[in-house]
């Protein structure tokens, strides 16, 4: 995720598009620039660091030009630098462009530029785009765009400005979102609305295979591959505040409403083709060094612990060897199991947690292969560990983690696929269902956020009381983990998660008159089972809503409330469950008027021991 803007027309750009990133850096904020058509050329300005940097150069400038782009990024393919920091140009510094998402097939065209003589400034995978706009351009810079997007694979919202065109901007977008602010003989373009609100609540919202071109008397869209397209006016309503959310009141229901984008961004480049094999270039092991592998350790704190939980589970039934899993702040003191033939998994968000890059240390030290899975390209992990696979959630700004859970269960499961396909161990129809499935989880967790309204019900309910449970089997009970701890952390209710036959074996006490009780029940071959566990909730006066997939509608009559999935395979149900227990606690929190974005004693990122 990165945040982009854009203006044409008779003022200042600089302020304006300042203006508009400060406005974008919940979108990415390791680095900014901007690039304004000067006196017949492209000036751009860009440093790594947060846009307060930026302004800080840009303070001691006086551009006065009327046409012009800036970014403020989040890094994917290289680490946040002066260098990877977007604009980038062509060869001929006559082009200039700005690019939220991810070319997948990047490697491939670079190659091919490389060999016809261009010279790459960066590490981006965005170059490749302005290069190849270099090379389409015969005077017609739209003609340019429109050949180079029939080029690349992958997502973008690209925005582009020539000093051979000085007073019109071209865009694109796939995947990406861009907006464009109609103003009164100006016009303006962005990643998301606030930017452009304080200017004009006159927007058109591009769809997918649409670009625009922006002039300051009027702005044409059409289709990436030419054809006009009539556009209605998209009148913002929102107020400001609510704006810079992207329409919801707080940062943590945004991200809850990013996953399906986080998750296909996660899944993007990771499997073949042809859709039979999962592809994980970022981690070094060999065919051999797989086959051998006697077993694994994950390590992580918090909620990533929980991932990790589900990728022990998953790794184990599908690739068949043991996995030791810690909290890092036990695992680092406990002389663990890793070392040249036991490689280590860390899980972090923040890839900067104290206790997991000290089990990272550790594990390193004693000669394992670490993996890091991590949101933060540059970060502590992703410098240290051996390999990294990065989780694509975009900057999370609420404390309590959602989006970047979601995408760890998505890594964690092509990990386990990965393994298994390496070692032998997962049959071809089984992996193929895995991956078919997999490439439908982002409509699916679409269809999830549509029971918002039913599980704000139960929340409602369970807002009323100081303790509720979770119980459920299998990965079922690592979903539980997250639940409860997700209920704890931001409406301060109390919560336990149980393996559902465990109950029985201490706490069922507790289960007095109308305590509510959250039954997932995705497993579908332990269903009879689980059922057990909730009649004997039932029988003690339990208040139980059940969450399960449509193929498991039997539980309903068990049940006083019944959450139902779209039906996947039972192996990624995590990704689709967790969606509503992520609700449940946003609704409960707001119920009892805790302040969600920012729960007390909870820091983003816990740098200390
Ligand atoms: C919970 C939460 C924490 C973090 C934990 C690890 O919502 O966010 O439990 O998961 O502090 O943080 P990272 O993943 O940054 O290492």
């Amino acid at each position: 995720m990165c945040g982009i803007v854009g203006y044409v027309g008779p003022n200042k750009a600089v302020p304006f598009i300042m203006e508009g990133l400060a406005k974008l850096e919940y979108r990415g904020y390791d680095s900014a620039g901007v690039a304004v058509l000067e006196n017949g050329s492209i000036e751009i300005r860009k440093t790594e660091g947060r846009l307060k940097k930026l302004a800080d150069i840009l303070e001691h400038e006086t551009l006065g030009a009327t046409t012009g782009i800036g970014h403020t990024r989040w890094a994917t393919h290289g680490r946040p630098s002066n260098r990877n920091a977007h604009p980038h140009s062509d060869c001929t510094g006559n082009f200039a462009l700005v690019h939220n998402g991810i070319i997948e097939n990047f490697t491939s065209i670079k190659e091919g530029l490389l060999e016809r003589g261009h010279k790459f400034t960066s590490e981006t995978d965005t170059e490749v785009v302005v290069h190849l706009i270099e090379e389409f351009y015969k005077g017609d810079l739209v003609r340019a765009v429109q050949d180079t997007v029939a080029e690349v694979r992958g997502s973008y919202a690209l925005v582009v400005v020539s000093c051979l065109h000085p007073d019109m901007i071209v865009c694109a977008r796939k995947d990406s979102p861009l907006v464009i602010g109609l103003g009164e003989g100006e016009n303006y373009v962005a990643s998301d609305i606030p930017a452009v609100l304080r200017h004009t609540r006159r927007t058109y919202v591009l769809e997918d295979g649409e670009m625009a071109v922006l002039r300051s008397g009027g702005v044409d869209v059409m289709t990436t591959t030419g054809r006009p397209v009539s556009k209605n006016v998209f009148n913002v309503t929102w107020d400001p505040v609510q704006a810079e959310r992207g329409g919801y009141p707080h940062f943590m229901l945004t991200e809850i409403h990013e996953q399906p984008r986080a998750i296909r961004d996660t899944l993007r480049g990771r499997i073949s083709e042809d859709r039979t094999r999962v592809v994980l270039d970022e981690v070094h092991l060999t065919r051999d060094e797989l086959a051998g592998l006697r077993g694994l350790a994950i390590t992580a704190c918090g909620t990533a612990y929980h991932a990790g939980m589900v990728t022990k589970y998953l790794i184990e039934r599908l690739a068949r060897i043991p996995v030791e899993i810690d909290v890092a702040s036990e695992f680092r003191y406990k002389d663990p199991l890793v070392g040249p033939d036991w490689p280590l998994v860390v899980i972090s968000q923040s890839g900067e947690t104290a206790d997991t890059l000290a089990s990272l240390r550790e594990g390193k030290r004693r000669g394992a292969h670490v993996i890091g899975i991590t949101n933060v390209v540059g970060s502590s992990v992703a410098r240290e560990a051996s390999d990294v696979v990065y989780t694509w959630a975009g900057p999370e700004i609420a404390v309590a983690s959602t989006k970047a859970y979601v995408t760890q269960l998505v890594v964690g499961s092509l990990l386990a696929i990965w393994i298994a396909q390496a070692k032998g161990t997962i049959s071809q129809d089984l992996a193929h269902e895995l991956i078919s499935e997999l490439n439908e989880l982002p409509e699916k967790a679409q269809r999830v956020l549509e029971m918002e309204d039913e599980v704000k019900a139960v929340a409602k309910f369970v807002a009323e009381w100081d303790d509720a449970f979770f119980i459920g089997r299998g990965l079922d009970f690592m979903l539980c983990l997250e639940g409860q701890l997700k209920l704890k952390e931001i409406s301060y209710i109390h919560a336990e998660g149980y393996p559902a036959g465990e109950l029985k074996h201490g706490t069922l006490a507790l289960i007095t008159e109308g305590v509510p009780v959250i039954a997932l029940a995705t497993q579908l071959d332990l269903l009879d089972k689980t059922i057990s566990n909730i009649t004997e909730v039932k029988a003690r006066g339990g208040h139980v809503t059940g969450v399960t997939m449509e193929n498991g509608r039997e539980l309903e009559k068990h049940l006083d409330h019944i959450l139902c999935l779209p039906r996947t395979h039972q192996y990624l149900a995590p990704v689709l469950a967790v969606i509503p227990l992520q609700l449940l606690s946003y609704y409960a929190a707001i119920e009892r008027g805790a302040d969600v974005d920012k729960p007390r004693n909870l820091a983003k990122s816990v740098t200390v021991e």
